[in-house]
């Protein structure tokens, strides 16, 4: 009787995990369960934050100062002749306006470069109106604000195959990315991978750049409270590079423009909302 017993139990059990095996339902159970627990630590290490801290974040995705910087922007651009006028420089129809703007950085051919839409209202402002602005100027940051808020709701649509040159510049973001650099030996990669996601630097959860539903490209510029004021993301890039000891690379030059093309594309799809707030 017993021997019967054990002889069935022990057919029970290879029936079963030959079943597992070929199914592969252990192996899917587990990965399931690796997620799970990355999840989980990305989530606990929100709590780095102090409640203080939460509840005025709350409060400024309610009231975002940058809205104020925003209304600048509007102005200065209504003083140039708006909408309408920018439109038509950049050989678009106002209606189209949106659509636009939310896949850039572009190939414009009249600049035959490729070039993010800070250097496009650069352009516009001084062939236009013969005004010089500082990509790093705090009117250009208000100029920028409103005219990336004119695509708010528009999917960001960057294609990278249309120009030879925007592909260009894609390989060359994405050799910058992950390119290591200053006295660390860090490169963009070392911080912002899927490898890393949920380390904690300086009580910061590390963002993971390169995922889906991260999209910053759809949410600078940005008010930035631990600065106290709102930025771009080309500014932020510099920021890291700053913090990391990496050299700095300027405003509107090819790495800075590429990098900033490596990671839109990442964003395609993500519905832009301008602007941003950030810790
Ligand atoms: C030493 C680690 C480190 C390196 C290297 C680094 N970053 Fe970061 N980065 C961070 C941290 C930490 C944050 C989040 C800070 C926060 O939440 O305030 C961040 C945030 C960002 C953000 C903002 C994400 C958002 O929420 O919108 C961008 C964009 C970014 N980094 C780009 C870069 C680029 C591009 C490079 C390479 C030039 C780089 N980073 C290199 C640590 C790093």
């Amino acid at each position: 009787m017993k021997l019967i017993a054990i002889i069935f139990l022990i057919l029970i059990f290879t029936v079963v995990g030959f079943i597992g095996y070929k199914t592969n339902y252990f192996e899917s159970f587990l990965t399931q369960n690796k997620k799970e627990i990355k999840k989980k630590i990305y989530i606990n290490t929100q709590f780095f934050m102090t409640d203080a801290d939460r509840a005025l974040y709350a409060e400024l995705r309610e009231n975002n100062p940058a809205d104020m910087i925003l209304v600048s922007g509007e102005e200065y651009l209504a003083n140039a002749g708006g909408d309408f006028a920018f439109a038509n420089f950049i050989n678009v129809s106002t209606k189209n306006l949106p659509h636009y703007i939310a896949g850039f950085p572009r190939y414009i051919k009249k600049f035959n470069m490729v070039v993010s839409l800070d250097q496009a209202i650069q352009a516009f402002m001084y062939i236009k109106h013969k005004e010089k602005i500082k990509l790093e100027s705090p009117k250009m940051f208000a100029l920028l604000t409103y005219v990336k808020s004119i695509a708010n709701g528009e999917k960001i649509n960057i294609n990278i195959k249309k120009d030879v040159e925007l592909y260009e510049a894609y390989t060359l973001g994405k050799k910058t990315f992950h390119q290591k650099r200053g006295g660390r030996g860090l490169s963009c990669l070392s911080c912002h991978s899927k490898d890393i996601l949920g380390s904690v630097l300086r009580t910061q959860p590390l963002p993971d750049l390169s995922a889906k539903g991260v999209a910053p490209a759809a949410s600078w510029p940005a008010y930035r409270m631990t600065k106290s004021s709102t930025r771009t993301l080309q500014r932020r890039f510099q920021g890291c590079m700053k913090n990391s000891l990496m050299t700095v690379i300027p405003l509107g030059s090819a790495e800075m423009v590429a990098l900033e093309v490596y990671l839109t594309k990442k964003a395609i799809g993500a519905e832009i909302y301008i602007p941003g707030i950030k810790r």
